[in-house]
């Protein structure tokens, strides 16, 4: 049984997905739901669904990176976990903790990656007059946003769609695609999986 931490920053829609998912024969389950702010209302989610939860302020490490990573490492080791997911997790992370979870950390990001790495995609994407949108599951590797892809899922964009209509669109293709990218990943499948 594959052994699954989830980081957040936020309300956790994603990471609530991702733990709602994992029942049953899924030859995974969610150990821990971290988050960089205590007050991440996916901390109150987590708990609600059973799982054990921790918080470290990055606040608290007035920009210093690595003293920040290194307080969040004391709960997600002592959490064993064999696969790590970033779902709505907002700090850039190291190199050097990149590096520790290379191969088994994944994360989800609002846009068809390569397109629209960082900040604002759908914006940029409504800008740029795009007719589809969508979201990528990849594996972190230390650029952000540019790991291997192991699953996308694609929305229509409409014409009067504003980035909030794109986002909710969105945000709903985040939920089918992340835990059917998890199931695989845990059993070992790497293939694309495009939705
Ligand atoms: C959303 O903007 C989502 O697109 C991105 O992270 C943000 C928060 O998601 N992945 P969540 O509800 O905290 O999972």
């Amino acid at each position: 049984m594959k052994r699954v931490a989830i980081l957040i920053s936020g309300g956790g829609s994603n990471m609530a997905r991702l733990v709602e998912s994992m029942t049953g024969a899924h030859p995974a389950r969610p150990v821990l739901v971290a988050s960089n702010d205590p007050a991440a209302a996916g901390l109150d989610r987590a708990a609600a669904l059973g799982v054990p939860t921790a918080a470290v302020d990055h606040r608290d490490f007035r920009g210093d990176r690595a003293a920040f990573e290194a307080a969040l490492l004391a709960p997600l080791l002592a959490a064993r976990p064999d696969i790590i997911c970033l779902a709505g997790f907002m700090r850039i992370l190291t190199p050097g903790f990149v590096h520790r979870f290379a191969g088994r950390m994944l994360n989800i990001h609002p846009s068809l990656l390569p397109r629209y790495t960082g900040l604002q995609t759908h914006a940029r994407a409504l800008a740029a007059g795009d007719g589809e949108a969508g979201c990528t599951v990849h594996l972190v590797t230390p650029v952000l946003d540019v790991g291997p892809i192991l699953g996308q899922a694609r929305v229509p964009v409409l014409p009067d769609d504003t980035p909030d209509t794109l986002a909710a669109r969105v945000l709903a293709a985040e939920h089918r695609l992340y835990p059917a990218v998890l199931r695989r990943f845990a059993e070992g499948d790497r293939a694309r999986l495009d939705l």
